[in-house]
């Protein structure tokens, strides 16, 4: 009440009081996955993005939505470039090359080839070595130069390659260069050019790639300073493939994840639901990697039968669909005698493991929601429980204030909205059981407040934000918050969408942005915000009594870490019209014990530019006073977490065995009427 009073009056400039006293026994253990990251190829964050292909339109791939094109590649010398389908085509799932003749004869260079434009460019950094390779069919014996060029025609880095392809089959090349020098941008080229005097038929090319170092040196992998990125976020889960991407705009195209496994050549491509053709280089088994490689728990997305154009699969047909999400799981998980099992060993790994899948994206929107609660759910849930007795299914869509998952499924709740409508849902969770957990698999501020305005416009047109700004991000920790005081049952929060490369800018904000040049990589102020929560990790809530202050402007949650021992604060000052002063005092943690403060501030209306970072961290020390109380103060619009590790908590510390609390249950015992308890 103290501070609500304060906080009507805007005249008064001013601290806020918050009194605190933490208890040491009566908390909740909560969930492992408290952050992680979702995913989806929107905007050219998996093409173009995390998937470190340069090479943009590598393969020619198309369908009846985004037609095979030879868009991104140049003639050189003169030469003529076409799409064919050739008899022999490299494989049948990339039929369609491109052929290079000579033209009409009217030649004025001495060469003759072709370049690529990259996605909007290429990186060019010296202490990289490239990695490249193509595909020849034709007869043609020459050495091709392979150049790395900028736009004033200087060579970066170059190979030459010599070809001797024939009519008889097709041959890979593969090449290496290193850049001699650091280019201050990304405007350059990659040239293919040789001798046109070498040219005597008409020759074709596919599959033409070109890969940086990538993260853990991983063939076909993922862009180093993204996945150091989100490395640093200490991420716990990982919600993929998507997002709309999984669902396809209309039949017959959806995720099908038998398309995105194996050699590239197996691999036809996908027409992604975002306006460009995905080349599925980055497939099941490149996002099984990428979470192995960050720790994260996979949440896997399955298709579940129902496309964006608002068509579900009638119930008499779904088997099919069902039968290929047993199958996909079988492929992660099954051993060398299954199937599927087999053929991921025949590919070189090992089995994978999954205890969370969840079916389909968002099937509440487009009309999708009376099929998924009538028979679509039903269907996947069934198969998959009964194969997988331990697995948590997870439901698109949750509306907590109305219809929950059936059985012990878990549901994903999503929200996107202004600031205050996000900072008001700190205690949105709060009347929640862990009959059903939560996902929040999609979260972000998108728009600025706005008078009269109690939610973001989806108008055509309407407002967003170019990147995160601080406010909003400020409000995205309050609604954190609200998820890690009940993460007793909420399995976690990934912000989305993650990832958005600055040339196909649409779906704004994102939380990291990126370009070809790495100089540009923009970490968000809400990646900034994530950081610090994410950061150190609540195993169990304690039960705070408030004697002073309360919720709003100031929220904040208490804890403990069971496994480094450390007392934990974490709190969010918002629109207060002035600064916070916190005294926390907790059960057992006595006098002179010191902790470290962290907090991040920002000015109010602050979004990170290309490349850059308005977002400042505060560090210092306090130590608690001659009655055990931790006096410190934030400003207006700051993020704070308070740590007293186990060493420096002092006389009196104790805490009670982590083992003994209740709370969350994981992924084996989730309770509900068809509950199943795997072993
Ligand atoms: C190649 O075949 C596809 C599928 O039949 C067709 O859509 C496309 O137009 C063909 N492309 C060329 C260049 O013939
Ligand atoms: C290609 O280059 C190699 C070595 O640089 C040379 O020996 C060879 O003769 C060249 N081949 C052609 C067809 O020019
Ligand atoms: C070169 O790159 C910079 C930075 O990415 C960009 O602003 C500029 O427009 C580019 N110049 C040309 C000529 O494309
Ligand atoms: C490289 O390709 C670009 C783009 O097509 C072209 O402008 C440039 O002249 C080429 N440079 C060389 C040396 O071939
Ligand atoms: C998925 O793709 C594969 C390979 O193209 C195809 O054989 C299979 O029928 C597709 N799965 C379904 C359920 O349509
Ligand atoms: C402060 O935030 C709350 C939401 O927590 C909102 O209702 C209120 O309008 C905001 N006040 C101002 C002055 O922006
Ligand atoms: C939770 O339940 C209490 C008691 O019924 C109610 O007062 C409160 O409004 C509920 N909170 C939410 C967020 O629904
Ligand atoms: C980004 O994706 C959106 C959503 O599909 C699309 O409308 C937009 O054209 C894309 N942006 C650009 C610049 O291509
Ligand atoms: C523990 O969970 C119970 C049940 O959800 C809840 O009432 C209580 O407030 C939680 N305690 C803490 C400290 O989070
Ligand atoms: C924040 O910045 C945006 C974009 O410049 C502007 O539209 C908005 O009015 C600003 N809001 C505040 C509270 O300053
Ligand atoms: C607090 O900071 C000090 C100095 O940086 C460091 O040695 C100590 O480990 C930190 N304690 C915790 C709990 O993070
Ligand atoms: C720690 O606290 C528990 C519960 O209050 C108590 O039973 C136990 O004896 C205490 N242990 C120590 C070492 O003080």
């Amino acid at each position: 009440m103290f501070s609500k009073a304060l906080w009507a009056s805007a005249l008064v400039a001013t601290t806020q009081a918050v009194t605190v006293k933490v208890a040491s026994s009566g908390g909740n253990a909560t969930s492992p996955y408290q952050y992680g990251i979702m995913f989806e190829d929107i905007n050219n964050s998996g093409d173009g993005g995390v998937y470190a292909e340069l090479i943009q339109n590598r393969a020619f791939q198309g369908n009846t939505i985004d037609p095979s094109n030879l868009n991104y590649w140049n003639a050189l010398g003169g030469a003529d470039l076409k799409l064919r389908n050739l008899s022999k085509p490299l494989s049948s799932a990339l039929p369609t090359s491109m052929q290079l003749s000579a033209g009409n004869g009217n030649t004025r260079s001495s060469t003759i080839g072709f370049s690529n434009v990259g996605f909007w460019g290429f990186p060019v950094v010296s202490s990289w070595e490239y990695k490249g390779s193509f595909y020849v069919y034709g007869s043609l014996d020459t050495n091709i130069t392979v150049c790395l060029t900028s736009l004033s025609n200087e060579a970066y880095a170059e190979a030459h390659v010599e070809v001797k392809s024939t009519s008889s089959e097709w041959t890979q090349y593969h090449y290496t260069f290193q850049p001699t020098i650091d280019a201050p941008n990304s405007n350059a080229t990659l040239n293919f050019t040789f001798p046109v005097s070498d040219l005597s038929s008409p020759v074709n090319f596919n599959l033409l790639s070109l890969f940086p170092p990538t993260y853990k040196s991983r063939e076909n992998g993922l862009r180093v300073d993204l996945m150091e990125a989100m490395s640093d976020l200490k991420p716990k889960f990982f919600r993929a493939p998507g997002g709309n991407n999984v669902e396809g705009n209309s039949a017959p195209y959806w995720w099908n994840w038998t398309e995105t496994i194996g050699p590239l050549t197996n691999r036809p491509g996908f027409p992604g639901t975002w306006g460009y053709e995905n080349t599925n280089g980055l497939g099941l088994i490149e996002y099984m990697l990428w979470a192995e490689d960050l720790k994260m728990e996979p949440v896997l997305a399955v298709w579940s039968g129902f496309w964006l154009s608002g068509q579900a699969v009638p119930e008499d047909e779904l088997k099919t669909y069902v039968n290929s999400a047993l199958d996909e799981l079988e492929f992660l998980m099954g051993d060398v005698s299954t199937k599927w099992g087999a053929y991921r060993e025949s590919l070189g790994y090992g089995p994978f493991q999954i205890n969370f899948v969840e079916v389909g994206n968002e099937d509440s929107l487009n009309g999708g929601a009376p099929t998924y609660a009538a028979y679509r759910f039903n269907a996947f849930y069934d198969a998959i429980k009964a194969a997988y007795p331990h697995m948590t299914i997870i439901a698109s869509f949750y509306d907590v204030d109305g219809a929950t998952p059936p059985f012990d499924a878990a549901g994903d709740f999503h929200e996107y909205a202004i600031p205050n409508q996000m900072a008001k849902q700190f205690g949105k969770f709060d009347n929640y059981t862990s009959e059903h957990p939560l996902l929040l698999g999609e979260y972000a501020v998108i728009e600025y407040n706005q008078p009269h305005t109690t939610g973001p416009q989806w108008t055509p047109g309407a407002p967003r934000a170019f990147t995160p700004f601080w406010y909003g991000s400020c409000a995205e920790a309050i609604f954190l918050l609200g998820a890690e005081r009940n993460s007793d049952k909420i399995i976690g929060a990934s912000y989305a969408p993650g990832f958005q490369n600055f040339n196909r800018w649409e779906w704004i904000p994102d939380l990291i942005e990126f370009d070809a040049y790495p100089g540009h990589t923009t970490l968000s102020t809400s990646y900034h915000m994530i950081k610090l929560l994410a950061g150190t990790l609540i195993t169990e809530n304690l039960p705070m009594t408030i004697s002073d202050g309360g919720f709003g402007p100031a929220f904040f949650v208490a804890g403990r870490n069971s496994v480094t021992g450390s007392h934990i604060v974490k709190a969010v000052n918002y629109n207060s019209t002035g600064s916070t002063q916190f005294s926390f005092s907790f059960e057992g943690v006595g006098k002179g014990a010191t902790g470290n403060l962290t907090y991040l501030t920002a000015p109010m209306n602050a979004s990170n530019p290309i490349g850059g970072n308005v977002v400042q961290s505060h560090g210092s020390s306090v130590t608690a006073s001659h009655d055990g109380v931790f006096h410190f103060k934030l400003p207006e619009y700051s993020i704070a977490v308070l740590e007293i590790g186990a060493e420096s908590a002092g006389e009196g510390y104790n805490y009670s065995d982590p083992g003994k609390r209740q709370g969350w249950k994981g992924w084996k015992s989730w309770g509900g009427p068809l509950g199943h308890h795997g072993n």
